[in-house]
């Protein structure tokens, strides 16, 4: 992190007017509470409404075929492992969005939990999947807070998913770590698409990846202020209230450490695989950076050793 981001994001944004003023001293777990709020706001808002149309075009993993194949062949393997363990494995889906993630488990007979923030996702979920009946239950709630309070239940899950989703947690170490009280033994965790650390990534494939993103995003519309928001962000500023910063959390900052959870998963005592590859919002740039081998994004296999 460097400085200027430090001193712009931490005393602009967060720190409370009582600690600034030297009353009380600063309280890093307050903070972090306050950072995650404010994400958690701004995807309820960002994923309401109007904005939900946008999310399909703007997601790599729901729109192009060769990444719904690919994510499609890994819930099969996520599944059928399960069914070695478990008759009808539960899945706990956080972040479940508008249901075409989720709904491929339901496909193949698993029973759901759902968890989003936004109720206008859930509606939609629930449309999709109003075939499997009471295979799926919906929860409205900040998964932090579901998190806490599944545990408190005693309830336990056979795979916990987290799609495209752990970049919109700004402390997505502590919710891997809360994921791990509610994973039953012989259990599994699972994600896919987000982004891979940027400063891990070669000049090259971040210069591609970049490249690519800008060509399609020049027509999206408000170009002036993605590129405000882009300088802005060049100089390690970010606004709390600004939807865009706080929706995708990591993605507008140095994305999500695959290391740093690979390392957290082996200290929880499970197997953890990284897999990598490529994605891009345009179709043309989709197919160039698959065929090149190109790799900016990861999924996560990791499986409970008992
Ligand atoms: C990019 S979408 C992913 C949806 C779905 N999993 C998929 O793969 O298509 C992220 C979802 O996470 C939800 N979300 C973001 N922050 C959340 C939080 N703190 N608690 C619960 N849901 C959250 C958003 O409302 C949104 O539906």
């Amino acid at each position: 992190m460097s400085w200027t981001f430090f001193f712009d994001y931490v005393t602009i944004t967060f720190l409370p007017v009582d600690f600034l003023l030297g009353i009380v001293p600063y309280n890093s777990s307050i903070m972090d509470q306050r950072i995650d709020k404010a994400a958690a706001l701004a995807n309820a808002a960002m994923y309401n409404s109007e904005h939900i149309k946008k999310y399909v075009h703007g997601a790599p993993h729901v729109k192009h075929a060769a990444l719904r194949k690919m994510y499609g062949r890994m819930v099969a393997d996520r599944y059928n492992y399960a069914t070695h363990y478990f008759s009808v494995p539960r899945i706990l889906d956080l972040g479940a969005g508008e249901g075409s993630a989720t709904r491929q488990f339901l496909d193949l007979g698993a029973k759901v939990m759902a968890v989003d923030i936004s109720n206008d996702q859930l509606i939609l979920l629930r449309k999709q999947c109003v075939n499997y009946g009471d295979r799926l239950e919906t929860r409205c709630e900040a998964v932090v807070e579901a998190l806490r309070s599944l545990q408190r239940d005693g309830k336990q899950f056979d795979i916990v998913v987290a799609n495209s989703f752990l970049h919109h947690i700004p402390d997505y170490l502590e919710l891997i770590r809360l994921t791990g009280g509610v994973i039953a033994p012989h259990g599994q965790f699972f994600s896919f698409q987000d982004p891979l650390r940027y400063d891990s990534l070669s000049k090259a494939t971040y210069a591609f990846s970049i490249l690519a993103y800008f060509c399609w995003r020049i027509f999206q519309g408000d170009i002036i202020g993605g590129i405000r928001r882009r300088i802005r962000r060049s100089k390690g500023i970010y606004i709390t209230g600004s939807m865009e910063d706080d929706a995708e959390y990591h993605v507008g900052r140095n994305g999500v450490d695959q290391e740093a959870i690979q390392k957290l998963f082996s200290e929880l005592k499970f197997d953890c695989l990284i897999v990598k590859y490529f994605s891009t919002q345009s179709p043309f740039w989709q197919k160039i950076g698959s065929q090149l081998r190109i790799k900016n994004s990861f999924g996560i296999i990791a499986k409970k050793i008992n």
